[in-house]
């Protein structure tokens, strides 16, 4: 791919990875050659002309503009192999002035007589002008095909007749112009391609040349009324609301469809820049989140036109996207379909669409039922990440994701999203748990902790934090994933080891170093830690309730010893339910007296008297499906 602008060349395969992955290799235009070209008709002649330099790799060159896509196959080139191939430009350069410029061209050049042989392709099309019907042999450039041996003999008079052109005129057309000289100086035989070779995304070329238009091969979306190459394409969402576009027809409609295939990657996407928060913005925002917490290299964009009928079977996606499709549908059954199609992939679906009757009807749209239940009918589980206009966007689940014992339910899942103040968290925490562990625990207060514990860090990046009694848990990850230090500790004698995951459950001791490298890990009590470890942060999940009150005192003199002035401490614990007592069983076995293992007062006066500043304190009386309830205790160390 060639590139040219003012500035210096940078490493564009580092800016866009995809690129690398896909074999493109970045060719950066001389500088000084690309600004000969400014102030000119066409500042970007350098970077056109710099495909035409030696040496070529290959047996065959297509040279194709980026506005070019293929739509079809195009193995018909290759049948001729001694000859330059292109479709004829839509219309002369010149104007009224045709015959005379190209004759006067011709003869300065010293070439004998103009060949006006070739018929423009867009004669009917563009003009009517009989005077200009044919030219030499003057093709558009957005297409250009040849061999090899071709296209080492035709460049050097390429590059004279194009400073041969410069001195004559100043124009768009420049390089175009040049090619037919070029081509003529040095007898290239030349093959004109029937346009499907090189079809422009405009109305008028469809109604002379429909036989081409059913058949085409290589689409140039060159015009921009309709279809816009500048706007539609600066971005993964712009994309998508280009491929949900209903009002296409014709060259346009063939590109869409053509686009709606493409299985866009995650790569692709990082590579674009965030729009601010329109829709397309909070769509770019969810997905770009989502293909992240997936690490989804395969994502399936369902478009809005689109015969989604192939969602079963063997494509399973990493992730299948749907955004701005249900909401048209008209009828119950179309409606219906689509939800069967969409979940017939088994695959995560991100999904778009109506959860409530909306309060300003529209009368291109349409609700049939509330999209999270549609969802729940087919097993899914429907996680709201976001809302625009009054479309609310899910993630659905597919019931079958987490195959290990432990994994949590379908029910369980559903519960919590009903409770948890941010489920987009929740998703990510049962997400990545999935993968990293091979199981999210099927215990709701979970659903519930992780999240908090992540939401209420301090504001800060690259915090030094400290879990206590980690066990087996995705909080660290999560943590560590945020950019943050991250070090766990937890006592336990049983040694969780890669081989035995799928018996994995959250107790035991996990070196968690080995599935993410960032995190240290340690096997030894909390409370024998050392002091001076000036930490940001200690977090515990579900742990100091079941250590005897001696240890959990003690244990508090650790955290705030171990934190920086202004550290923060952010405990979960179980209480037993419709009470304010501390739950008081460890693996099944009673800790101590329950009149010495305390009460949620007690633990938060143990915090003050150790001399933290306790922030708050929620308590939850019961939490369903459990035989719990909960309390959480946010406190810092004074500064
Ligand atoms: C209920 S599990 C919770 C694990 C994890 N925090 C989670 O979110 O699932 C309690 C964990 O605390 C650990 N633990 C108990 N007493 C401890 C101590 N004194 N020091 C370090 N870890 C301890 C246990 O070994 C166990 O892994």
């Amino acid at each position: 791919m060639s590139v040219g602008t003012e500035c210096e060349p940078y490493d564009l395969a580092s800016h866009l990875p995809w690129s690398r992955e896909l074999g493109i290799t970045w060719n950066w235009v001389d500088k000084n050659e690309f600004s000969r070209w400014s102030g000119t008709a066409h500042p970007y002649i350098a970077t056109i002309m710099d495909r035409f330099k030696a040496p070529f790799h290959r047996d065959f060159v297509l040279m194709i503009d980026a506005d070019v896509i293929a739509i079809d196959r195009f193995d018909e080139l290759f049948e001729n192999q001694n000859e330059l191939s292109g479709v004829l430009a839509h219309w002369s350069p010149f104007a009224q002035a045709h015959q005379s410029t190209w004759n006067r061209l011709f003869s300065e050049y010293g070439l004998s007589k103009t060949p006006f042989q070739y018929e423009h392709s867009g004669w009917r099309a563009m003009s009517n002008d009989e005077n200009a019907r044919k030219s030499p042999f003057y093709i558009n450039t957005g297409v250009v095909f040849g061999s090899k041996g071709i296209y080492e003999r035709l460049q050097q008079p390429y590059f004279e007749a194009l400073e041969f052109v410069r001195g004559e005129m100043d124009s768009y057309f420049f390089e175009q112009i040049a090619l037919t000289l070029a081509v003529e100086r040095a007898s290239i035989p030349v093959r004109a391609l029937p346009l499907r070779f090189n079809f422009p995304n405009q109305p008028e070329f469809e109604i002379y040349n429909p036989v081409e238009l059913a058949d085409v091969r290589l689409l140039h979306f060159l015009r921009t009324p309709i279809v816009s190459r500048e706007r539609d394409f600066v971005d993964f969402s712009s994309v998508s609301s280009l491929i949900a576009r209903e009002d296409l027809a014709g060259s346009n409609e063939v590109l869409r469809r053509r686009l709606a295939k493409i299985p866009f990657s995650a790569r692709d996407i990082f590579g674009t820049p965030i729009p601010d928060g329109t829709a397309a913005g909070i769509r770019h925002d969810i997905l770009g989140r989502v293909v992240g917490i997936f690490e989804a290299r395969d994502v399936f964009n369902v478009g809005a036109n689109d015969e989604i009928r192939n969602g079963t079977g063997e494509s399973h996606p990493d992730l299948v996207t749907c955004f701005d499709r249900l909401i048209y549908l008209s009828s119950a059954s179309a409606y219906q379909a689509a939800i069967d199609d969409l979940t017939g992939y088994g695959s995560p679906l991100l999904v778009s669409g109506f959860d409530f009757a909306p309060m300003l009807p529209d009368p291109a749209t349409y609700f049939h039922q509330p999209l999270s239940r549609s969802l729940e009918e087919k097993g899914y589980t429907a996680i709201p990440l976001g809302a625009y206009e009054e479309s609310v966007v899910f993630i659905a689940l597919p019931p079958a994701m987490g195959a290990a014992a432990r994994d949590i339910s379908t029910t369980t899942l559903r519960t919590a999203v009903q409770i948890v103040p941010e489920p987009s968290l929740l998703f990510e925490a049962v997400v990545s748990s999935r993968a990293k562990l091979g199981f999210f625990p099927d215990h709701l207060p979970r659903c519930i902790e992780y999240p908090w514990i992540s939401s209420n860090l301090p504001q800060r990046p690259a915090l030094r934090i400290l879990d206590a009694g980690a066990g087996v848990s995705v909080l660290p990850f999560m943590l560590a994933e945020r950019g943050h230090d991250v070090t766990t500790i937890d006592s336990h004698s049983l040694i969780r080891i890669l081989e035995t995951k799928a018996t994995w459950n959250e107790w035991g001791y996990l070196d968690y170093g080995l599935i993410d490298p960032r995190i240290r890990s340690f096997n030894v009590p909390y409370q024998d830690t050392e002091d001076n470890l000036a930490l940001d942060v200690v977090v515990s999940v579900s742990v100091i309730e079941h250590v005897p009150n001696s240890v959990r005192k003690a244990w508090i003199r650790k955290a705030y010893r171990q934190l920086v002035s202004g550290g923060a401490l952010l405990l979960t614990v179980d209480t037993v339910p419709f009470s304010r007592q501390l739950w008081n069983f460890s693996e099944g076995k009673q800790v101590e007296d329950p009149g010495v293992h305390g009460t949620v007062d007690d633990l938060a006066r143990d915090l003050s008297e150790t001399g933290f500043v306790v922030d708050s304190v929620e308590h939850r009386d019961w939490l369903p499906l459990t035989k719990i309830g909960m309390a959480r205790f946010k406190a810092h160390k004074p500064l």
